[in-house]
């Protein structure tokens, strides 16, 4: 089995998941075609209904299959899909969370706008999962620096951090800009990633991605310190996400602590990691002040030297910018 460790290996999923043993993974994600006929450099994405639902119900079972009872089967996909993922998956699997991941879509004529994806959340084996609790940054106006949502009379209780994760995620946004995505159709953001991948695995685990595109699950896995099997049919993705890989470092760590970053901030934590991490940061006297003022880094300067290593250290992994909020102030 080591043999696949941190390896993308080239052809087709359902002939690479024979080479897999049983309950040898700890998380699987996937991110398949979503049969909307993008333009994928080798593969055709325009099956037929019925047939790409059978050609998903293989790949599926196999995720189920690979995972380890302490593990967790993450799939990403347009909400149609997912509600037939989600009848495949209830058969095999247990169901934990359908994340709401809020990132405009293309129109679909005459409908509501579609504006989130879905991660289907299943685990193996639920007594025996691996579960986190993550925290994300306090959302606020870019402009005042004012907290966005009223916490009315619970200032007080309010984390110096930000609050813990939901199943609704509205603060990561899709790679928008060309000249910051490689040559695919449908990139995921590295941190997009790196959540799933904090809440659900420890250290030296092995995570494997079906449809590996140009990398960005192994990139995630190896930023904190976790193993990787990709599988890929397109030769020439495969050949992206390992020049870029050649330059990645297992360094997305703020002391002991893995943490996944974003432009100038960690954008996910562990909950548990907190009381260690509170120790980087200027905390204030009195917890109402976390109304105005986002607390920062006792020192800010190198760790944010660091960190614009983990992110741009190789030049070859490219990131987004991130959508500016405002409140009302004037
Ligand atoms: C939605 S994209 C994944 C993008 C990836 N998450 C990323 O961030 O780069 C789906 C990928 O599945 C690959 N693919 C399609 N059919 C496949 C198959 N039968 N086996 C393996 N990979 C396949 C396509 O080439 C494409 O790169």
């Amino acid at each position: 089995m080591k043999k696949f460790n941190n390896k993308i290996l080239n052809g087709d999923s359902i002939e690479l998941f024979k080479e897999i043993p049983d309950n040898s993974i700890d998380i699987t994600f996937a991110d398949p075609p979503f049969n909307l006929k993008k333009k994928y450099n080798g593969y055709k994405d325009s099956l037929e209904f019925g047939e790409y639902l059978e050609w998903c119900e293989l790949w599926i079972k196999e995720m189920v299959r690979v995972t380890k009872p302490t593990g967790s089967i993450f799939i990403h996909n347009i909400p149609k899909w997912l509600t037939y993922y989600s009848s495949i998956l209830n058969k095999y699997a247990t169901f934990r969370h359908w994340i709401s991941w809020d990132a405009p879509s293309s129109p679909m004529g005459k409908s509501l706008q579609p504006s989130h994806y879905g991660i289907l959340y299943y685990v193996k084996d639920i007594k025996q999962t691996k579960f986190y609790e993550l925290r994300y940054p306090h959302k606020r106006c870019r402009k005042c620096g004012y907290l966005l949502k009223d916490y009315g009379g619970k200032k007080n209780m309010l984390h110096p951090f930000g609050p813990l994760l939901s199943d609704v995620w509205t603060d990561i946004h899709r790679i928008k800009h060309n000249k910051y995505r490689d040559e695919h159709p449908c990139q995921l953001p590295i941190h997009l990633l790196e959540r799933l991948i904090l809440m659900s695995t420890d250290e030296s685990d092995l995570v494997l991605d079906p449809f590996m595109g140009t990398g960005t699950t192994a990139i995630a896995a190896k930023r904190l310190g976790r193993n990787y099997i990709g599988l890929e049919l397109d030769n020439k993705y495969v050949s992206i996400a390992n020049d870029k890989l050649k330059y990645e470092r297992s360094n997305s760590k703020l002391g002991e602590y893995w943490v996944s970053f974003f432009l100038k901030d960690i954008i996910s934590l562990r909950n548990v990691d907190w009381e260690g991490l509170s120790e980087y940061y200027i905390l204030p006297q009195n917890n109402r002040a976390i109304d105005h003022t986002k607390i920062e880094f006792i020192d800010k300067k190198k760790i944010l030297k660091h960190f614009e290593f983990v992110i741009n250290g190789n030049g070859k992994t490219k990131q987004d910018t991130m959508q500016l909020e405002f409140c009302n102030c004037p």
